[in-house]
């Protein structure tokens, strides 16, 4: 299987942006040239506030576009104040939700650990999780890329099951070029995508070539082209260009392969 047996995808990050009044104009903006965008996967992923409001605003446009959250809990139910279950997410009309961002390892302190049970539990909930991977700045510069993407990939298949790779993705997000400006060069982003493939293929070749591998950090409309062109670039994960309508329509052409 190679790159043109995986179906290209664009996921749009909002992170903690957007309002009633934002997913009016930026729907209908996308809408519009959606028809343009063919034989990709474009996932939306709103605040949790939003996903149903957006749920059902591609419900009425009958939009094609995918939606995403951007985290969930690892348990089922209960005492969690404050957190959201992945069956919950699902009951909402999400097919995908982010887990390991890097904001929230950073920000929010979560640990291998707890992104793998978060992976787990929206995997077995029937979603499709984005597993976000990279380093640090620090990290690339020690010449530590490849032994930190290693950890974080490895801490999850302690958890989860290989298997789930069938449908999961992974997000390679070097910290230091997102929201940055800096973007990895595609040189770099493919080396650590083809890197990626070729450990899971050691378990499972047939799982590894499936999987896709989305490359996020500062991609924008005048640079997304040459990433997605890569071998092991399956797509992108879209932080702030994907608040803007044509900047992120112009993204999603960019993953097609008629450009
Ligand atoms: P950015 O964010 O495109 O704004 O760099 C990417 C991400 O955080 O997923």
């Amino acid at each position: 299987m190679n790159k043109l047996t995986r179906r290209p995808c664009v996921a749009g990050n909002w992170k903690m942006q957007g309002s009633y009044s934002m997913i009016e104009t930026l729907l209908g903006e996308l809408h519009q040239q959606e028809q343009y965008l063919q034989g990709i996967d474009v996932i939306l992923c709103p605040p949790f506030v939003y996903l149903e409001r957006v749920a059902k605003m591609l419900q009425r446009q009958e939009s094609t576009f995918l939606l995403g959250a951007q985290n969930t809990y690892c348990e089922e139910k209960g005492a969690y104040t404050g957190e959201v279950s992945a069956a919950m997410l699902k009951d909402v009309g999400c097919q995908y939700v982010i887990i390991g961002h890097s904001e929230r390892r950073q920000l929010f302190a979560e640990s291998d650990e707890l992104i793998a049970r978060k992976f787990r539990a929206a995997y077995h909930a029937g979603l499709t999780p984005i597993l976000c991977l990279g380093e640090t700045q620090a990290e690339r510069v020690s010449g530590q890329t490849f032994a930190v993407i290693r950890r974080q990939l490895d801490s999850v298949l302690e958890v989860a099951e290989l298997n789930c790779f069938n449908r999961a993705m992974i997000a390679y997000e070097p910290v230091w070029a997102i929201g940055t400006g800096l973007t990895a060069t595609p040189e770099q982003a493919n080396e650590v995508h083809t890197t990626l493939r070729g450990w899971i293929a050691e378990s499972d070749p047939k799982i590894a070539s499936g999987v896709r591998i989305l490359y996020g950090g500062s991609v924008k409309a005048s640079n997304a082209k040459e990433l997605f062109c890569e071998p092991n670039v399956d797509g992108g994960l879209i932080g702030g260009a994907s608040l803007e309508g044509q900047a992120f329509l112009s993204i999603c052409h960019s993953a097609t392969y008629d450009t």
